[in-house]
């Protein structure tokens, strides 16, 4: 017997979802049952990704999250494509070299801040008054474990990951109401092209032994981890859970 997908019929916009996690994303969500539009800014990769993904399933909007006009337009392209939309996953984010925190150029803070961060004014702007109009709509943040636990070196990230994860609780509290819920996942260093960043620059076998050692499970996550801890968050079944962040870190967190 065939059981339907966790997400069967429905209709998400993921943003980065031409590389990395958002790809896992995009992927899981489809195997769930879901439709995609895949918000992302690289035309090749999200070309990649969307040609690999059923047709019928899978939409490519090229675009920049920071441009809050394209958020209307892509909502727009998902309702002409799917007919719907029901869930948004802000995935797309930057990370700068880790290195001593006052060394970080401002231009390179701005971006960060700009990327991580201004898209979830963006599409709530955008999405929460159509989910309000259905009195459905979920908002999937991917935060990180750097707002649970901020070391030295990343502070600027760690930084714009706790105003995703303040954001995503205090919308969870403000859309509550019409039946909008929002929630953030919070990875720990996950096997993407970011790790050479959050390695100081270079991805290098000692640096890898260093992270995993505050692993306990003992491995990085994968953009499956997250795809299925998304997928889940997005899902019915975890419709009385909202303004959470979840960490999906092996363990980090306790060390
Ligand atoms: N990889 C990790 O170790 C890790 C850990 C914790 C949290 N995260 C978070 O997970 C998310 C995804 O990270 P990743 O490791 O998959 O990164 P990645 O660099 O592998 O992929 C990011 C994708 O986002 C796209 N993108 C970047 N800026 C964009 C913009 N302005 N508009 C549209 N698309 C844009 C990129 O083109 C790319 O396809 C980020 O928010 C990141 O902060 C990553």
């Amino acid at each position: 017997m065939t059981h339907p997908g966790r997400l069967e019929g429905k209709v998400a916009i993921i943003t980065g979802a031409g590389l990395g996690l958002g790809e896992g994303i995009a992927r899981k969500f489809i195997a769930e049952g879901a439709s995609v539009l895949l918000f992302e800014i690289d035309q090749e990769n999200g070309q990649r990704v969307t040609d690999s993904l059923p047709k019928e399933k899978a939409c490519l909007y090229i675009g920049d999250v920071t441009n809050q006009d394209l958020w209307h337009r892509a909502l727009d392209a998902c309702l002409d494509a799917f007919g719907g939309c029901d869930i948004v996953v802000n995935n797309a984010g930057v990370v700068h070299r880790a290195g001593p925190s006052v060394e970080v150029p401002k231009a390179e803070y701005d971006r960060i801040m700009n990327i991580n961060v201004s898209p979830l004014y963006y599409s709530a702007a955008a999405l929460q008054p159509h989910f309000a109009k259905q009195k459905h709509g979920v908002f999937v943040n991917i935060s990180s474990i750097s707002a649970l636990r901020p070391r030295p070196s990343l502070v600027w990230y760690a930084g714009s990951k706790g105003a995703v994860s303040a954001i995503t609780k205090g919308l969870a509290a403000e859309f509550a109401k019409d039946g909008i819920r929002c929630n953030a996942i919070c990875p720990v260093i996950a096997e993407t092209g970011m790790v050479a960043s959050v390695l100081g620059g270079t991805d290098t076998q000692e640096g890898r032994a260093t992270v995993m050692k505050g692993i306990p499970l003992g491995r990085f996550a994968t953009s499956e981890d997250i795809g299925n801890a998304a997928c889940f968050l997005a899902s019915e079944e975890a419709s009385f859970i909202t303004g959470i962040e979840l960490a999906v870190d092996g363990g980090r967190s306790l060390n």
